[in-house]
């Protein structure tokens, strides 16, 4: 006899053939959406999408993806299984570091659309259950800013302490040896007033000095901005560089040179200074007052798992979501490795929600930095199911649902990134993680109609887009669609605990997950190797007194769906997702 749960997971599996997700129709909802769920935040059980959106879909043929581009996909979304999704900055700026450089907080640059654009964007999206997170650049400004602009005018106005002004050494001498993220010193003289100002990031990206409350006051403002605008959080770049040691110290110079050819620093006085915790708190306390659980997500690499941790707060006061870039950069697919990673953050003494990402607009795509060559989109599969199987909030990157690689220029002349150009060769920069979606195989990939696009279209395009996978019950996107169906279907993937199982198996990763009652246990196994692995189950001690598996996913498909606990096959980088019952 079906169980409700396998029988919906049937109906589940009949209705991936044939939808027309950007067609325009109004998607269907997902039987049972996070958001519906009583009781937890809604950011526990979503699953995040970024959207970069230069390269999201381009509206009005400019060669460049926007606002409108957006509203135009969200039934795509819809029907992939999002919740949410976070647009990374789309605020008036020069563009130096595409969008990062942010000119005026509270408004929108013209290339992207208008403040009724985005209004329309949130209302549709709202319609889809689907919420809108916005990017919050809160270390740095550009320097079109006229706030900046304002600074830099004399030593008496009375924006100048809103930025890092310190005296160098002498002439040509910064103040001491800080280097910036993007290459080469921190520092750059001005030579209108004679002193030189912090920048962390590019040139064009001054500090802003979070030691002065005027800031503070105006930065808290652009939050209430976007919350009275409907956004549904925020997603905070570069948080852990908010403060920097007010004494100047230099930071300790390390062996060999870094892709610049600067000495290699350690980011001693620049980064996690114990200041970033009190602003986390009061923007923690801002938008609290706001209804609808908004959530702060940040992005810091942070160096150990307890500075990690700390992002949470004493209090779970702070961040409710940080990145966690130890499991997005292991770089590897070693069973062993990430056990310890996901043990360190999913038993975090705050029982803070984890979050996981694999990819983003500043790293290689998973497809070049876990695929091995030969099986990569088995372990396309894998990487799905690792990112959207376990606890952790998962938050994906456009693109990777039909397997987009990174196309890096091939020359210096067509490098966009600035990043790119200063560590050009042997950083080659970002462009190639930034290409346009691959909606389908027409002319720029379905993404604009424009005689040339901000950046090219990948060669791959051809056979990896949405239209030709959409069809193809074997495709990557059929699998990432499946896999996020489960984790909102299924109570012990959404919400349900975690842990590990066969703890010593040096290539196979596998977990259980038990909802909140206890009742429908799943079980995950990948292996990560390239060989053939067959694996036994002893679950009792686990809790869980099942004697058999029910496959609800399977990579590749095995050919019964009904396995014993012991002698489980898997393939090289296969996927086993299955009820114990
Ligand atoms: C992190 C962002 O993700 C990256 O794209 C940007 O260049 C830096 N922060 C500076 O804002």
């Amino acid at each position: 006899m079906l169980t409700p749960l396998r029988s919906t997971l049937i109906v589940m599996l009949l209705a991936f053939a044939g939808t027309a997700p950007f067609s325009g129709q109004e998607a269907t909802q997902n039987p049972t959406t996070p958001q519906s769920q009583p009781g937890d935040p809604w950011w526990k059980h979503a699953v995040i999408y970024e959207v970069y959106p230069r390269s999201f879909r381009d509206s009005n043929g400019d060669g460049v993806g926007d606002m409108n581009g957006i509203t135009s996909r969200l039934d795509y979304l819809k029907d992939l299984g999002i919740d949410a999704i976070w647009i990374t900055p789309m605020y008036p700026s020069p563009q130096i570091d595409f969008g990062y450089d942010i000119a005026n907080y509270e408004a929108f640059d013209p290339q992207y659309g208008t403040m009724a654009d985005f209004d329309r964007l949130v209302s549709e999206a709202k319609k889809r259950n689907i919420r809108v997170i916005m990017d919050y650049v809160a270390n740095h400004t550009s320097d079109q800013n006229a706030w900046f602009q304002e600074s830099r005018s004399s030593r008496a106005n009375p924006k100048r302490d809103w930025y890092i002004w310190r005296d160098g050494k002498g002439r040509g001498k910064p103040p001491n040896n800080w280097q910036s993220w993007f290459g080469h010193s921190a520092w750059t003289f001005d030579e209108k007033t004679g002193q030189w100002y912090y920048h962390y990031f590019y040139v064009q990206q001054p500090d802003l000095n979070w030691r002065n409350p005027e800031v503070r006051k105006a930065m808290y403002d652009v939050l209430r901005f976007w919350l009275d605008h409907g956004a549904a959080g925020f997603r905070i770049d570069a948080i852990s560089r908010l403060f920097e040691d007010p004494n100047l110290h230099d930071d300790p110079i390390l062996p060999g040179k870094n892709a610049f050819g600067d000495p290699n620093i350690q980011h001693k006085y620049t980064d996690d200074l114990p200041e970033v915790h009190d602003v986390l708190r009061e923007m923690r306390s801002l938008v609290d007052r706001y209804p609808g659980d908004p959530v702060l997500i940040s992005e810091a690499d942070e160096p150990t798992i307890q500075d990690l941790d700390k992002m949470y707060g004493p209090n779970n006061d702070e961040i409710q979501l940080p990145m966690d870039f130890k499991v997005a950069d292991l770089n590897k697919l070693s069973a062993p490795e990430f056990r310890r990673l996901l043990d360190e953050i999913e038993f975090n003494p705050l029982e803070g929600q984890p979050y996981f990402f694999f990819n983003n607009h500043d790293q290689a795509r998973t497809w070049d930095r876990y695929g091995d060559g030969v099986h990569n989109e088995q372990i396309a599969k894998l990487m799905a199911a690792l990112l959207l199987t376990t606890h952790a909030t998962p938050q994906m990157y456009y693109g990777e649902e039909i397997g987009m690689r990174t196309t890096v220029p091939t020359r210096i002349e067509d490098v966009k990134d600035p990043v790119g150009r200063t560590g050009w060769p042997k950083d080659k920069g970002r462009d190639g993680e930034r290409t346009p979606m691959q909606w389908d195989k027409s002319p720029n990939a379905g993404f604009s109609t424009a005689p040339k696009t901000w950046l090219p279209v990948p060669p791959s395009a051809a056979q990896y887009n949405v239209a030709a996978e959409q069809y193809d019950p074997n495709s990557i996107f059929n699998f990432y669609k499946h896999v996020i169906a489960l984790r909102h279907e299924i109570s012990a993937l959404r919400d349900g605990s975690y842990v590990a199982v066969n703890r010593d198996d040096p290539n196979v990763l596998a977990y259980l997950r038990k909802a909140k009652n206890g009742t429908d246990p799943v079980l995950v196994a990948l292996n990560m190797s390239a060989q053939p692995e067959t694996v036994n189950f002893t679950l009792k001690g686990f809790g869980v007194d099942g004697k058999s598996l029910h496959v609800l996913l399977a990579a590749p498909q095995p050919a019964n769906s009904e396995l014993s606990l012991t002698g489980v096959k898997l393939e090289p980088f296969g996927v086993l997702i299955a009820a114990v019952e």
